[in-house]
């Protein structure tokens, strides 16, 4: 057993249910009951209150036991840590995932077709799973802060798909970590859905609206093990605060008052989503230097940025489903969770990234794009056409029922060598039709109401980097008299714009 008595003592006074002390084991002992072929249903969000200790200890028993255990389907709420990801990834123990991963040994699984990785919106994983569409995970784990005097668990820094998890696995494995504050208990807000044809109106008109439970449900006889842990959430420094992102964001700025000054969005503003990743939360650090005050975020990853805001006062709440922090951050917020409290809320993934909820709520959401075509088409998850970075995520759940929806890149990637405006996206994620606005460093396309051909305008002279622009000129021109149409294209020359600027042979 690793953990010291002090952890085991900790994690036993955390335990409401005392019938439930005799569930306390160690990490070996919970593993033991993961067997090949099995579906893992975990918790964890970006990557942010995930279990660590058990997949550790599976992937000790399979490397340092020998034992054979292959082809687990691991689902997740979204990206986790390397002691899940990385780590079962590394050791060659997962054959399935689903349904969001940042981690680049998984990455590197993926592509290699080591894994088959199923890339879902993450607003459709719970209800899915509920519905049977995917089978029924044999074991869920979740990290917990605490369970209470029910047995019900008190989530820590995210939510992700975890209600739903434990609703539908037989066994639940928990792992209670005692680094993480027993003041999170009220941080979350615990709200299932009914299923269709019994689904009520979520009834969330302000990011602040509370409608569930601070704790998950669980039936008590499906917890088989409380694993006692200590081991910190896998943090994230997102450095991509350099003058082109500074440039990205000043024209963001500027967009958005021209929305005000025409009266298109009130001066406090709409509820904010801002996407994952270092370029969404350096955009997003722009609005410190802005005049708004009073803003509000019902988001699905709660950054750096947004915790920085609500600091500064310019921002009042967030409401998000996982609160992913770089380290001193995270330590300071963990601190005060008191105060917090007031100006956070963690909720499942189906409720913060739920359609209904972003339409009422009229979101302006605002995520990263790796790439968009002339016509607006975005691709935010393939390189190249067929290497899968991260995943979808959640950017289409906000992308098709934002009131706004922007999409904000450099010009260029890879220092220069990229234009991220091409004639045709490699891969499509968010079509003409999701896609309102694109900032780049250069400025921004508006193409609300414009049809392809304006919109291939518009995007090249407003977004293209000047380097590049008069090769897009140049194709959108042939494309346009030579082909015609509609959304003018030139399809073989598509597939040479990718060889001639890359230098890479792209099939
Ligand atoms: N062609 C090739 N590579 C490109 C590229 C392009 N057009 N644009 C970016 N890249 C590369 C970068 O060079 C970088 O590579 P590196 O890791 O080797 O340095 C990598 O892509 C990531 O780009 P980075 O500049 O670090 O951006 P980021 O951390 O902000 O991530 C996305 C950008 C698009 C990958 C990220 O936002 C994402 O996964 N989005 C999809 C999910 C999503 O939007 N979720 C939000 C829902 S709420």
């Amino acid at each position: 057993m690793s953990m010291t008595g002090d952890v085991w003592e900790q994690a036993r006074s955390r335990i409401g249910a005392a019938d439930l002390h005799g569930k306390m084991m160690s990490e070996d002992e919970a593993a033991s009951m993961i067997r090949p072929n099995m579906i893992i249903a975990c918790s964890g969000f970006t990557p942010c209150g995930y279990p660590k200790a058990i997949p550790k200890a599976l992937v000790r028993r399979s490397q340092e036991a020998g034992e054979h255990i292959s082809s687990i389907a691991l689902w997740t709420g979204a990206s986790v840590g390397d002691e899940l990801d990385g780590a079962l990834s590394r050791a060659g123990l997962l054959s399935r995932r689903m349904p969001y991963q940042s981690n680049p040994y998984t990455r590197e699984a993926i592509n290699s077709g080591a894994i088959d990785y199923v890339d879902v919106h993450l607003s459709h994983v719970a209800q899915q799973i509920r519905y049977g569409f995917w089978g029924k995970p044999d074991i869920a784990i979740i990290e917990a802060a605490a369970i209470t005097d029910e047995g019900y668990l008190i989530p820590t820094t995210s939510v992700g798909n975890s209600p739903t998890f434990a609703k539908v696995a037989d066994t639940v494995l928990v792992e209670l970590n005692v680094k993480q504050p027993i003041d999170l208990y009220g941080l979350h807000d615990i709200y299932v859905p009914e299923d269709p044809p019994f689904r009520k109106t979520i009834p969330i008109y302000h990011p602040k609206d509370r409608i569930g439970t601070p704790w998950i449900k669980v039936e008590k006889k499906k917890i088989a093990a409380i694993v006692p842990t200590e081991i910190p959430d896998e943090s994230k420094r997102l450095i991509n605060n350099n003058e082109i992102i500074k440039k990205v964001s000043e024209n963001l700025l500027n967009f958005i008052d021209s929305e005000i000054e025409a009266g298109r969005i009130p001066r406090a503003l709409l509820p904010i989503q801002a996407g994952v990743g270092s370029i969404a939360n350096a955009v997003l650090e722009g609005f410190s230097y802005s005049t708004y005050a009073g803003l509000l975020f019902y988001t699905e990853v709660i950054q750096d940025s947004m915790v920085r805001l609500i600091e500064q006062g310019k921002a009042e709440f967030a409401s998000g489903c996982s609160l992913t922090l770089s380290q001193d951050l995270s330590k300071s917020c963990l601190r005060d969770l008191s105060y917090w409290k007031k100006h956070l809320v963690l909720r499942p993934q189906e409720i913060t990234n739920n359609p209904e909820v972003i339409r009422r709520l009229g979101v302006i959401s605002i995520n990263a794009a790796l790439e968009v075509d002339i016509y607006g088409n975005v691709n935010s998850t393939h390189v190249f056409g067929s290497n899968i970075m991260n995943g979808i995520g959640g950017s289409g759940d906000f992308a098709r029922n934002a009131y706004l929806s922007i999409f904000v890149m450099p010009s260029t990637a890879k220092e220069g060598n990229v234009s991220t405006i091409v004639p045709m996206v490699s891969h499509v994620d968010h079509t003409e039709h999701d896609v309102h606005v694109i900032v780049t460093d250069v400025g921004v396309a508006d193409l609300r109401g414009l049809s392809p051909r304006e919109r291939a305008a518009m995007i090249i002279n407003r977004c293209a980097h000047p380097s590049y622009r008069s090769l897009l000129h140049d194709y959108y021109c042939r494309a346009l008299h030579t082909s015609g149409g509609h959304t003018p294209h030139l399809l073989k020359e598509v597939f040479s714009w990718y060889l001639r600027l890359t230098g890479r042979d792209v099939q």
